[in-house]
């Protein structure tokens, strides 16, 4: 066991200490995203991948935007400006349909999915996320979950041409920060050693100052 990691990881300098969710990102000229060094892209994409995933049934689908048009129109849909101006876009799908297509080309009849399938596809899809928001943030970058999508899900799911199976969790916005928000909020639940129905909630401090 490394004692001396553990401390690390929680010290106020620390990897998770770091962690803010930015919506400011460094743009080029004409406001234009940053590009990602191809390697770092691929390393996103990797630790997306290496998720664990519900039953092994990888019920979801990483959908990365890069048309400036499309991603101009999720960020007013989703009321997130920096959906246009991340170095990187990403929505998070649950989605049963990829697999029942890759039934079909093995040759066999997909089943039916129960409403579980959105349940273990939803999992998946945060899982497949925050592992690349880690990565990103282990590499320097910064990011922002998305569950605006919600404000608007019919005309996203229209935008992003869904087929009937998938559906957007939340989009992902990676970059360069370009603003340094402070530690929020302040104090977060921890976890209840008593039963959940006559606990009083526990929250300490995570943040540094
Ligand atoms: C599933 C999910 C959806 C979120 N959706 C949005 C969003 O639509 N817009 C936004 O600005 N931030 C969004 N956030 C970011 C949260 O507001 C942020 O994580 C929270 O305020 C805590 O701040 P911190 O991440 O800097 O610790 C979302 C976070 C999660 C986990």
């Amino acid at each position: 066991m490394r004692h001396d990691f553990a401390t690390d990881l929680r010290a106020s300098s620390g990897f998770f200490s770091a962690h803010r969710t930015v919506r400011q990102y460094a743009t080029g000229p004409g406001d234009q995203p940053i590009q990602l060094p191809p390697d770092h892209l691929e390393t996103l994409l990797y630790a997306a991948q290496r998720a664990p995933t519900d039953a092994t049934a990888q019920l979801y689908s990483v959908i990365r935007i890069t048309d400036p048009e499309q991603r101009a129109r999720l960020a007013a849909l989703t009321e997130n400006a920096h959906l246009a101006t991340a170095s990187e876009t990403f929505v998070l799908c649950a989605d049963t349909r990829r697999v029942a297509r890759l039934l079909e080309a093995a040759g066999y009849q997909p089943g039916h999915w129960p409403a579980v399938g959105v349940h273990f596809g939803v999992g998946d899809a945060v899982m497949a996320g925050q592992n690349l928001l880690i990565a990103a943030e282990m590499l320097g970058y910064q990011g922002c979950w998305v569950g605006g999508v919600l404000n608007n899900l019919p005309a996203v799911t229209q935008a992003l041409e869904l087929p009937e199976g998938v559906f957007a969790f939340a989009a992902l916005t990676i970059g360069i920060p370009a603003e340094e928000p402070p530690c929020a909020p302040g104090y977060r639940a921890t976890w209840l050693f008593t039963p959940m129905s006559t606990a009083t909630p526990t929250y300490r401090s995570c943040c540094a100052a």
